[in-house]
């Protein structure tokens, strides 16, 4: 029998890209990337990933598609859904940071972080909610941060996203449990990826000190946990979020 379906957005690098490794030991992905920027780099980075998914035995399809945008999300689930015959789980991962005082805050800088990070959930949940209810089963999980939770300075943007996906995350389980759906949200602290790896070594150091297990977490560290909430023992977790942090926000 052919394995499930778990589409992960943003995985051609990242913690997108370890979630998609670890989820295809028992899924089939659907790997999206975004090649608005960096044109051809994602989408060669994407079919690497896709490349050792299939070295592991595994398989999947690469997927474009700017999750931001309402169509382009809509096509990409639809997209999913006819090269791999469903969806089972959704991992809502893209995202964005533009860091910026609030006093300097653009509109743009404002709308693209909301887009990317909250509105592109909405956006692919509402596509695939319509496939998992007809088949009564299904799994959301969204990638928000401990920022969402704390708030954090020059990421006023960021933390609204992130702080909006978990009112998310609770509607949807709240929603569509009583259809068989759960949606949880994963707060990943600090991880070493493009994302931290932009900032200066005296950050990352003053980071690391508020960290009790005194290292940066890894993309693994978040995979291990998404895949666990994708599986069959998850079953009865709904509506959570699980911090991943090396204890930094006890
Ligand atoms: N790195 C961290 O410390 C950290 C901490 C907490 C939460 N997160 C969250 O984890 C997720 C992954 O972040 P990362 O650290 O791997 O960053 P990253 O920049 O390495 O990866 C982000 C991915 O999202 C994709 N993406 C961006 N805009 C997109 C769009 N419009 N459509 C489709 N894909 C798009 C990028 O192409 C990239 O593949 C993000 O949601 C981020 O906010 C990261």
């Amino acid at each position: 029998m052919n394995k499930p379906v778990a589409l992960v957005t943003g995985s051609s690098r990242g913690i997108g890209r370890a979630i998609a490794i670890e989820l295809a030991k028992n899924f089939r992905i659907a790997v999206n990337y975004y090649d608005k920027i960096e044109v051809d780099a994602n989408r060669a980075q994407a079919q690497e990933v896709l490349d050792l998914i299939r070295q592991a035995g595994g398989d999947g399809v690469i997927l474009g598609a700017d999750v931001s945008d309402p169509a382009s999300a809509a096509q990409l689930i639809e997209a999913t859904i006819a090269n791999l015959d469903g969806i089972d789980v959704l991992v809502n991962n893209a995202g964005i940071n533009k860091d910026q005082l609030m006093v300097r805050m653009t509109d743009a800088q404002w709308h693209d972080v909301i887009d990317t990070n909250l509105s592109s959930a909405f956006y692919c949940s509402r596509a695939a909610l319509k496939y998992m209810m007809k088949k009564k089963q299904g799994r959301i999980i969204n990638i928000s941060s401990v920022v969402g939770m704390a708030g954090n300075a020059g990421q006023a943007h960021y933390a609204a996203s992130k702080a909006g996906l978990l009112g998310f995350t609770y509607s949807v389980a709240k929603e569509y449990g009583p259809r068989g759906i759960t949606a949880n949200a994963v707060a990943p602290g600090y991880i070493v990826s493009d994302m931290t790896n932009k900032l200066p070594a005296e950050v990352t150091a003053r980071m690391t000190e508020q960290i009790p297990l005194g290292r940066l977490g890894t993309p693994e560290d978040i995979a291990a946990l998404v895949a666990f909430l994708a599986s069959p023992a998850a079953a009865y977790i709904n509506g959570q979020v699980i911090r991943v942090d090396g204890g930094m926000s006890i």
